[in-house]
This record gives C-alpha cells, structure tokens and sequence, in this order.
C-alpha cells in the first residue's frame, strides 16, 4: 500500500484519480490538494481511498509519491514555497517539462518520472506513458491501461506529439456521422453505428499481433470493393502523408522546458 498525493486535481488527475480508485484491488490512499475545491470534495466523498487535505504541504507530508498535475504555467508559483523529502518521488503530469527539469522544484526529492496519461485512462484504457520507469510507480499504476516505460527522457517528446491526433480522430467520427444523417438516416442511428465500427476496429486492431497490423489494410478491403476505393483515393490525395508531415511539423516546433 502507497500513499500518492496528487498536488493540482484538475481534468487529467481527476481521471487518473478515478481510475485508481475504482480499481477492485486497489489499497492504495488517494491524498488531494484542497484546490477545485468541488472536485476534490466530490472525489473524497466518492472513493473511500481518497481525502482531500487541507493544503499543498499536507499532501506532500503524507505521501509516498507526489503527482504534480497542475498547468505548466502554473508549477513554478504551485511548488515555490513547498518542502520536499529526499525519500519522495515525485510523478509530473507536466506536458514539455521532462523530468530533469522538475528535479530542481522539488529538490532534495531526486527520482523524478513524467507520466502521459491519455483521457481513456478514465476507462483504464489507452497507452500511459512512464518515463523513466520507476519501479514504484509502475506498480501504483498497474491495471490502469497499457503501460508504456522510455528510459531515455528525450524521447517523450516523440510519443507526445504522435498521439497528437485526438481531435482529429473524434472530428473524422463526427464527419462520417454527419454524412451519414445528411443521407437522411436519423443522427442517432448513425452516431451508433459509426462509434461501434470504431469500436470494433480498435478492438481489432489491438488484438491482431504486432508482426500482423500491416496486413491490417488489405485485410479490410476487398478487390474492386468500397474500401479499396476509399483507401486508393486517400493515399493518392496525400491524406496520409499529410498527417505525418502535420505531427512531424508539429515535434519539430514543440518546446520543452
Ligand atoms: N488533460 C489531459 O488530457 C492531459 C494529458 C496529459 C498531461 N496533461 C498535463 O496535466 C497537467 C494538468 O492538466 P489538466 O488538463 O488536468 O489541467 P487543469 O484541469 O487546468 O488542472 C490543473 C489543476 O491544478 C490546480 N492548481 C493550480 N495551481 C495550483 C496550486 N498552486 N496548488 C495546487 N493546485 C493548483 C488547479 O486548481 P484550480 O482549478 O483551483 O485553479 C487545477 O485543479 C498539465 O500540466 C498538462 O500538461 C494533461
């Protein structure tokens, strides 16, 4: 059993939080920051593992592992009064601080990881980036998702921009939809069956062994068929190629702290 103290419980600790406390074995104690305050109440109230404290320093004292989940604008004010333990780890939430950077914040704390946690974490679902793995903190996290650990901190930078196609994809969701209701099929009727295609093809796409997903394409095709021709069309438009260069273009210009 660990105590991990989550200093900021905004949308992404909130999921985190949940997910952790809705774990059937869980023991873990959930210790939250006093600040949204309704949504630190909420959860305290919810989950038996979780208390709200009554201050940042309070949460800090009583952990094992600190989770830092504020903004990145706002770390630097958040943690300038706070004391740390050489004993501590500390779990950053940060996006473009990697870990080095963090470890002077929190100092004399010196094992620092940076956690990217996808929202489907909310579902237990999705990639949960960890890097570097600390053993600790892997094992707070089990059962949360898939767990993916870099050891070399520079190489956050790539997972975070390749999974930078979230609202692309919910926007390609909502265009099939609204295509299929402008044919005149009732909204909801095609919002179900276009989200459990999606469904069904993620499912797919992740049971399929690794050596196989590149024959995942041909496999959803048939010669001369819809899909062949949809797939034919795209690839000649660039489609594909654009959203490499999009994501591309995009790690290129990221900054880290
Ligand atoms: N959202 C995502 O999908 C996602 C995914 C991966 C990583 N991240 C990273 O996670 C971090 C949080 O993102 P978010 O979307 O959850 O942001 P958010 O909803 O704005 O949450 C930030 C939280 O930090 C609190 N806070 C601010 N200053 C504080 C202080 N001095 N002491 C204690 N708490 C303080 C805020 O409280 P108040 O509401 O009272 O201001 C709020 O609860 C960011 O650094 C982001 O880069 C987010």
């Amino acid at each position: 059993m660990a105590s991990i103290g989550f200093l900021g419980v905004g949308t992404i600790s909130e999921a985190m939080v949940r997910a952790m406390a809705s774990r059937a074995d869980s023991t873990d104690r959930l210790l939250l920051s006093p600040r949204s305050a309704e949504r630190s109440e909420r959860l305290a109230a919810e989950f038996d593992a979780c208390e709200r404290l009554a201050s940042n320093q309070a949460v800090i004292d009583a952990s094992d592992i600190v989770v830092l989940g504020m903004r990145p604008q706002q770390v630097d004010e958040a943690l300038a009064d706070l004391r740390f333990r050489d004993d501590q780890i500390i779990a950053s939430l940060i996006a473009g601080t990697p870990p080095s950077g963090i470890a002077p914040l929190v100092a004399p704390a010196s094992r620092v990881c940076q956690l990217i946690p996808l929202p489907a974490i909310a579902l237990r679902r999705g990639p949960l980036v960890i890097a570097p793995p600390l053993p600790e903190v892997v094992a707070a996290l089990a059962g949360l998702g898939e767990i993916v650990a870099l050891q070399d901190e520079s190489l956050i930078r790539t997972l975070s921009c390749a999974s930078a196609f979230m609202s692309t994809y919910y926007e390609m969701q909502n265009a099939l939809i609204d295509w299929i209701a402008a044919q005149g099929i009732d909204e909801h009727t095609a919002s179900r069956y276009i989200r459990a295609e999606l469904d069904g093809l993620a499912a797919i796409g992740w049971a399929t062994p690794d050596s196989e997903r590149r024959d995942l394409p041909q496999e959803h095709q048939t010669k001369g068929g819809l899909n062949e021709r949809v797939r034919a069309r795209l690839l000649e438009a660039g489609w594909f190629d654009e959203l490499v260069t999009t994501i591309d273009a995009v790690y290129q210009t990221a900054r880290l702290r």
